[in-house]
């Protein structure tokens, strides 16, 4: 017995790092230049088919996918240099430097903040999400902050930083039906306003500006206006400076829910 588990564990520990070897990443992954220079080049070369941030078109979405299926960053480099044969995807005849800073690209559209090296001064940021950019009145981090949105704690855990840029830049286009303005008046009258939490066929959840949740069947009410458009102010481009505004996604590039990073 005792000899039996001694021998499972000694092979375990020999065989652990075999199986997985240590591959140095290109150093053109994360590195925000290489970023910036592959997103020039998806530009003038790819985005005909791929669209401009990577939404799709004649070729496949390349962005925000949550698992980049099989592709590692060499199979991505392969897929780019050589193209995909028989389907609409041509090669590339670029050095391979640039190639990498296309996967660089490629990668940052698609890897949590958290994972990449995002300019910017985190704790300036932080200034500006609860002072001069009002975000926290509508936001929660880590239990501090409004309730009107979405919480943020985990933000950079789970978006791209392309992802969070496009968010607080253009709100309405991010395919969210929660978090909507709305005012319901049931048939005994009483008015209920504040944001949409949930709905079903047969109920609304509300939040109101107390933080109060109301659950109201769909049957009981007299009225009801949703508010199509998000809540989030769209003039931040303006009344952030630039970098304000770097400084502001780099403080929630760093939010993550992940044990291991702990920074704020
Ligand atoms: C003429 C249109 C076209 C152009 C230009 C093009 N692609 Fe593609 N791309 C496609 C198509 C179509 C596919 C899907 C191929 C398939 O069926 O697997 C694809 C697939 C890919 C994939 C693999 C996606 C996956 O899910 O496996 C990557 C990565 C990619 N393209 C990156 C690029 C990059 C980077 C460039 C610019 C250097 C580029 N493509 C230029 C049409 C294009
Ligand atoms: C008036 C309330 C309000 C204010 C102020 C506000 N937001 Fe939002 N925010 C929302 C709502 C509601 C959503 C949910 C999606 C939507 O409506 O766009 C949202 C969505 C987001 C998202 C996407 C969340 C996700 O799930 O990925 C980010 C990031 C974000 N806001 C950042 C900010 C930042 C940064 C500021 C300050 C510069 C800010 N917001 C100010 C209400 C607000």
């Amino acid at each position: 017995m005792w000899r039996q588990t001694f021998l499972i564990l000694t092979t375990g520990a020999l065989l652990l790092p075999a199986a997985e070897p240590e591959k140095p990443k290109n150093p053109a992954i994360g590195n925000p230049e290489a970023i910036a220079a592959g997103q020039k080049l998806f530009g003038a070369g790819c985005a005909g088919c791929h669209g401009t941030s990577g939404e799709g078109g004649r070729g496949p979405k390349l962005r925000n996918r949550a698992v980049w299926h099989t592709l590692d960053d060499d199979g991505i480099f392969k897929t780019i240099k050589r193209g995909v044969p028989g389907a609409d995807m041509p090669g590339s005849s670029l050095e391979d430097e640039k190639i990498w800073q296309l996967v660089a690209f490629v990668r940052s559209i698609n890897s949590p903040a958290i994972e990449q090296n995002v300019p910017g001064s985190p704790q300036a940021g932080e200034a500006i999400f609860w002072g001069k950019g009002g975000c926290g009145n509508c936001h929660l981090i880590r239990g501090k902050g409004g309730m009107l949105g979405p919480d943020l704690s985990n933000v950079g855990g789970l978006r791209p930083v392309e992802q969070i840029r496009e968010d607080i830049l253009t709100p309405d286009n991010d395919g969210y039906e929660t978090y909507r303005r709305v005012t319901a008046v049931t048939t005994s009258g009483r008015k209920i306003e504040g944001v949409l939490k949930n709905r079903t066929n047969y109920s609304l959840q509300i939040q109101d500006a107390q933080g109060n949740l109301h659950m109201v069947s769909t049957a009981g009410l007299r009225e009801i206006t949703l508010e199509k458009k998000s809540p989030m102010p769209k003039d931040f481009k303006s009344r952030l400076s630039r970098e304000e505004f770097r400084d502001l996604v780099a403080f929630l590039s760093r939010q993550s829910m992940r044990p291991a990073e702990g920074g704020k």
